[in-house]
């Protein structure tokens, strides 16, 4: 296939997105977001330390910008730095990336590596936004912006191999407006979940990451919003569904579809009647991630 090498590398990209996204789940999970409190580098150093002995001399300057423990945990520590090397990881590959559609597509194809350029633009919004995200102690809006450019950063790559590939579409308006609409709604329940996200944020640290039995009920009307509009996206993708299953370029990626919502839900109703097992949290965070990709992935086949 012609520019094989080229499609595969930018699929490893999209790979690696997502890995990204779990690593920052497991992150918030272990409550790790703090274990490096300077950036880039993790207190004071490019490489942090492995005990109390190695801390820098002025340590407690660190320390007390942490929002929790206010003590150096090498667990912490460690899930924040390799989240942070799998982030400049990433980064390094989107930026060989860029060359790499530059020579290859710059003088025939120049929409592809344009938008390779706007990958590199992405990725280094979403480091400096990571930095603002650490120095304002994790604040608000900014975690939502993050999900969305995270999604962003994935769906960017997906959107370059349909350039390259230039696959014929399906032609079916009515599958196209249902699949863009979907696409909204989806986008609008990822909000509001991270809205939901950051109440749990609150009421965990509140009740000092324990008495998990508590979360759900202090909540507010968001989460029932959230949880009830599962039910008009779960509508939306059986529509989707039933639409596309005797269409053989579309049915696979339908029923994926399809999958990630049911798993998705099933996770919602883990959380919600088995006491938020932390598990579940970084598995909803990435099946609703691949669910919005796959969903994109979808709507580009549709004309
Ligand atoms: C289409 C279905 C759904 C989608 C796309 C979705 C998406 C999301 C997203 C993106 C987040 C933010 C995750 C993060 O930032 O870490 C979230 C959080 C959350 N969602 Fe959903 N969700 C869905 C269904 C549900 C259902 C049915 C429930 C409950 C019955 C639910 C309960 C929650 C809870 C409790 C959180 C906070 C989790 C945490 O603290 O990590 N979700 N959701």
């Amino acid at each position: 296939m012609k520019y094989s090498a080229y499609i595969r590398y930018t699929q490893f990209l999209v790979v690696l997105v997502f890995l990204v996204i779990i690593a920052g789940g497991v992150v918030r999970m272990t409550q790790s977001g703090m274990g490096c409190p300077d950036w880039p580098k993790c207190f004071g150093k490019w490489i942090p330390p492995t005990t109390v002995s190695q801390l820098p001399p002025d340590f407690e300057k660190y320390l007390k910008q942490q929002d929790i423990d206010n003590t150096f945990n090498v667990y912490h520590t460690w899930i924040e730095y390799i989240n942070r090397l799998l982030g400049a990881l990433l980064g390094i590959f989107i930026l060989i990336h860029a060359v790499w559609s530059f020579r290859k597509f710059f003088y025939t194809k120049r929409s592809v590596f344009l938008w390779s350029l706007g990958l590199v633009v992405a990725v280094g919004f979403q480091g400096w936004l990571g930095k603002k995200v650490v120095d304002a102690n994790l604040a608000v809006v900014k975690i939502t912006t993050h999900m969305l450019v995270a999604l962003l950063i994935a769906a960017i790559p997906v959107y370059i191999i349909y350039l390259v590939r230039e696959r014929e579409k399906v032609k079916h308006a009515t599958l196209k407006k249902l699949t863009s609409l979907a696409l909204i709604l989806l986008v609008l329940q990822i909000v509001l979940g991270t809205e939901v996200r950051e109440q749990i944020d609150i009421v965990a640290k509140s009740l000092n990451y324990t008495q998990r039995e508590l979360w759900i009920d202090r909540l507010d009307v968001f989460f029932k919003i959230h949880r009830s509009f599962s039910l008009v996206i779960f509508a939306a993708v059986v529509g989707i569904f039933l639409k596309s299953k005797m269409i053989t370029q579309l049915s696979k990626v339908a029923l994926l579809n399809l999958i990630l919502v049911g798993v998705l839900i099933f996770l919602g109703v883990v959380m919600n009647y088995v006491h938020i097992p932390a598990i579940a949290q970084p598995l909803h965070l990435l099946f609703s991630s691949i669910l919005i990709i796959n969903l994109f992935a979808f709507r580009l086949k549709l004309q």
